[in-house]
């Protein structure tokens, strides 16, 4: 068995530099994969490899040692059809697609809520999680184990430690910090959490016991329900 080694995609993001401390902060060795060299400081700083490269173009070289993999990366919210589709879709399934070939030992992948229905998103977001929701898909048939995280609306709040579980049919959506969602990432790399989708907003359940419980479920061969 290699030794753990986390290659986090989309590490200059709000989340994803949530992401890096917590790796940091456990001692989980990573490489940090940015697009622009101005931010490699803040990443060496943590002790982590960097890897350059833009999301459009082939990231295989990325994968070179990598047992698991978190996808943070996102289409900013001003940006075209064409971005969504590259980014929020199109990189997330050749993530998995290399992923696959390096027999990585878990993908976490973070989409929407709004992937479980996209044809009922407010326009603004309908085209957007209908790139999450097809990214989705493919990452929970492409025989990688995988985490999925479809969190809620997000915030920059402290973390709280604790969400609320959430499906398809949730109609109340407070905020989720950016925080929480980094601790959920980086707890489903360290518990080997298997094949799951865990949909959620912000509320009272603490994380631990949440991801604890999700550990002592079956996991099944075929995708969870997505
Ligand atoms: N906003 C919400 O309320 C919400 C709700 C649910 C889920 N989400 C999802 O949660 C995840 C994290 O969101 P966030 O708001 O923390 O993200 P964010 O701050 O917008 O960061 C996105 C990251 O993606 C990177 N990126 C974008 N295009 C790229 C490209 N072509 N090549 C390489 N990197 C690229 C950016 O790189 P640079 O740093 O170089 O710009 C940035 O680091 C995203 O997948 C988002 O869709 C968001």
């Amino acid at each position: 068995m290699k030794p753990p080694k986390v290659l986090l995609i989309g590490a200059h993001g709000r989340t994803g530099r949530l992401i890096a401390q917590r790796l940091h902060h456990e001692s989980l060795p990573f490489r940090a994969m940015l697009r622009k060299s101005a931010h490699k400081s803040e990443f060496a700083a943590m002790g982590a490899e960097i890897v350059l490269s833009d999301l459009t173009n082939d990231f295989c070289h990325a994968f070179d040692d990598i047992t698991h993999v978190i996808y943070a990366a996102g289409s900013a919210q001003t940006e075209s059809v064409h971005e969504q589709r590259a980014i929020d879709r199109d990189a997330v399934m050749r993530t998995a697609d290399y992923a696959r070939r390096r027999r990585v030992q878990q993908l976490v992948v973070i989409s929407a809520l709004s992937a479980f229905d996209p044809a009922h998103s407010g326009f603004a977001l309908r085209h957007y999680s209908r790139m999450k929701r097809e990214a989705d898909e493919y990452v929970a048939h492409r025989g990688v184990p995988y985490a999925i995280l479809r969190p809620g609306p997000l915030s920059d709040e402290p973390a709280h430690g604790a969400i609320a579980l959430a499906d398809a049919h949730t109609e109340h959506k407070p905020e989720v910090s950016r925080a929480d969602v980094a601790r959920i990432a980086v707890q489903c790399v360290s518990s080997g959490i298997g094949n799951r989708m865990i949909a959620f907003v912000g509320g009272d359940e603490s994380i631990d016991s949440v991801i604890d419980a999700l550990r002592h479920e079956p996991i099944h061969a075929a995708p969870t329900s997505l």
